[in-house]
């Protein structure tokens, strides 16, 4: 039989920039509380293992529990972007949005897909509702009318339906049309600790704005076959917006998602991306699991829906990684 890791795509031309892989800054407008503890960058010890083989292995226990935050905002924006579909992007912007809004931090999801799957996903009706779309072409002034509160104390979405697929067509001939989102966030930027836009599954302008407007990007990654095709695609888009656009985007990291360590296969793509990536890639991982879908269909996010499942507790890890990276407050 020939060997599959032999197939798996070179990933010609990936050349991650040296400073997209460099260590996420802290905001250093934001003191860290004095009894903060301070969280080991586990795993990324020199040294350390760092291996599919080890992951089925690691505990969720990994990062401190955040301390409480004795003031709120402004927010660190992260995009979650990957225009490969289906990969836990929706899945991933809620249950980190409210694990985080679990540790006493003031969230606001923004869904940015005309699918609108973060809205319903966190049961938020969008019918006759005010949308990031009317945002956008300026139908509606005041963000704080697109916002609505969920059920999660401390997270609010900004919801979105069909109506956001005209807006690539609608934003092509505004003045500094790649900024429009950005300068909607800005004006509620100080209310929230973390903003989180899910992304649609494209490269096109909708997203473009997303990376204009974030501090960071979160990249999920499926662990399959051909996961691995198309990041060079998306680095490289990360990369103009940064030189062209915003020069402070950050790669905040990989996240290997839809993990099923009883495959060879799947074993074999995390290491590749561990050898990609390196540090870059989140200690947490996402296994695969039918309770994802579940909770969808719930309308609940599963750190909700089904708070002991180990898919609850590594999305939980995750928030508490992100802010031990200093990725989030
Ligand atoms: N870890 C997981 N294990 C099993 N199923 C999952 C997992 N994460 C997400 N799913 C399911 O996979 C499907 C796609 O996930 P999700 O909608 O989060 O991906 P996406 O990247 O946002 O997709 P799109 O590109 O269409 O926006 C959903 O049905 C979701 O419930
Ligand atoms: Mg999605």
């Amino acid at each position: 039989m020939a060997n599959p890791s032999a197939d798996l795509p070179e990933l010609p031309g990936l050349e991650v920039p040296a400073d997209l892989l460099a260590p996420t800054r802290a905001r250093p407008e934001r003191r860290r509380a004095e009894s903060e503890p301070v969280a080991p960058a586990a795993g990324s010890e020199p040294g350390a293992p760092r291996s599919a083989e080890a992951v089925s292995t690691r505990l969720y226990n990994k990062f401190p529990v955040p301390a409480p935050l004795p003031e709120h905002g402004p927010a660190r924006v992260i995009a979650m972007c990957n225009q490969k579909g289906g990969v836990g992007k929706t899945t991933t912007s809620i249950n980190l949005a409210a694990s985080l809004a679990g540790y006493g931090r003031r969230v606001l999801c923004v869904d940015f897909d005309p699918q609108g799957a973060l809205s319903a996903g966190l049961g938020i009706s969008t019918h006759n509702a005010t949308t990031i779309y009317d945002l956008l072409i300026g139908r509606e002034q005041d963000p704080r009318a697109a916002i609505q509160p969920t059920d999660f104390e401390g997270l609010d979405v900004i919801p979105a339906n069909i109506d956001l697929s005209a807006a690539e067509v609608h934003l092509v001939t505004e003045v500094a049309r790649e900024q429009i989102l950005a300068s909607i966030l800005r004006r509620v930027a100080d209310e929230y600790d973390v903003i989180i836009v899910d992304c649609q599954p494209s490269l096109g302008l909708l997203t473009v704005n997303a990376l204009t407007a974030s501090h960071g990007v979160m990249i999920p990654l499926e662990c399959e076959y051909f996961a691995l095709r198309g990041v060079a695609l998306l680095i490289e888009t990360i990369d103009k917006v940064r030189s062209r656009l915003n020069p402070a985007l950050e790669l905040d990291g990989i996240l290997p998602t839809m993990f099923d360590g009883r495959t060879l296969h799947a074993r074999e793509v995390l290491d590749r991306v561990y050898e990609v990536f390196g540090d870059k890639v989140f200690d947490t991982v996402i296994g695969r699991t039918v309770k994802f879908p579940d909770a969808s269909i719930a309308g609940v996010p599963i750190v909700e829906f089904a708070p002991t499942h180990p898919a609850a507790q590594a999305y939980r890890q995750l928030a508490r990684e992100l802010v031990a990276r200093g990725a989030a407050a």
